[in-house]
């Protein structure tokens, strides 16, 4: 069985104060809520701060990015044995890095290489543009991207993988359930065909896109779907609290 997984993707938003003030208000119910992975993803800054204030609780730290070198002259970047002291997991791949920075599937692959290879957990983020789908190119661009991706890397334990729809983020356009389950299902199977079988039934995927408290039912009752990556709602104590309490109970009931 999987674990259902939450993460909240805080973007550049809130300065270091407003993060601790934030997780102040959120970890004791946070904590509480059982068999579900909840994961917070501040900027950089405030890593160190959240992980002494989260320390002791069931709530877990991920970074927002990361560099593939281990160390050396490269002004402004953070290295994945710098975040391996800090936190578990790290989203690669969002496609505002993509989009704003340039990041391709061969930056992407070597990021997921350097992460894995740390130890931490990679959440691998693959998603079509609003024309891409409108052209019906949803499963051709998520293929090339996982393949492109995960290209020579032969154990994927510890990815987790996202479909973000890029026209869904930060747009209050959500996907549709049966459209993520569909896209997720591809993802899997692809997986299959990448790695087997087994690999593919054990990797977490998360839909992200627009999720609040109010549609994430609709996402995580699909059995494809193993919770959510979510932007804009991560950012608000009550609204991230029901996303996490609503997928733990809708899994557990399934
Ligand atoms: P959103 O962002 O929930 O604000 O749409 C999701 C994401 O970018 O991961």
């Amino acid at each position: 069985m999987r674990v259902p997984l939450i993460a909240g993707n805080w973007k550049m938003n809130a300065n270091l104060n407003e993060a601790i003030v934030l997780v102040q208000t959120m970890r004791r119910e946070l904590d509480e809520i059982a068999n579900i992975d909840k994961v917070l993803c501040p900027p950089f800054i405030s890593l160190a701060a959240i992980r002494d204030l989260i320390k002791g609780s069931s709530i877990k730290l991920g970074a927002q990015n990361v560099y593939f070198e281990a160390k050396g002259a490269y002004t402004g970047e953070i290295s994945p044995l710098m975040l391996a002291d800090l936190c578990e997991y790290v989203i690669i791949g969002h496609s505002e890095r993509r989009q704003y920075f340039n990041e391709n599937d061969e930056i992407v692959n070597k990021k997921i290489m350097a992460a894995l290879r740390t130890g931490l957990k990679p959440i691998l983020c693959v998603g079509e543009k609003l024309e891409e789908n409108e052209a019906g190119k949803t499963k051709e661009v998520v293929i090339t991207q996982l393949k492109g991706s995960l290209a020579g890397i032969t154990n994927i334990s510890g990815l987790s993988v996202a479909y973000e729809p890029v026209w869904a983020i930060g747009t209050g356009k959500a996907a549709t359930g049966e459209q993520a389950n569909e896209t997720i299902g591809f993802i899997r199977r692809t997986i299959s065909k990448l790695y087997d079988e087994g690999i593919s039934q054990d990797l977490r995927i998360l839909y992200g896109g627009s999720v609040t408290a109010d549609n994430v039912d609709e996402f995580v009752e699909k059995s494809e779907i193993d919770g959510a990556l979510v932007g804009g709602a991560s950012l608000k104590a009550d609204q991230f609290i029901s996303i996490v309490r609503q997928t733990s109970k809708i899994k557990q009931t399934r």
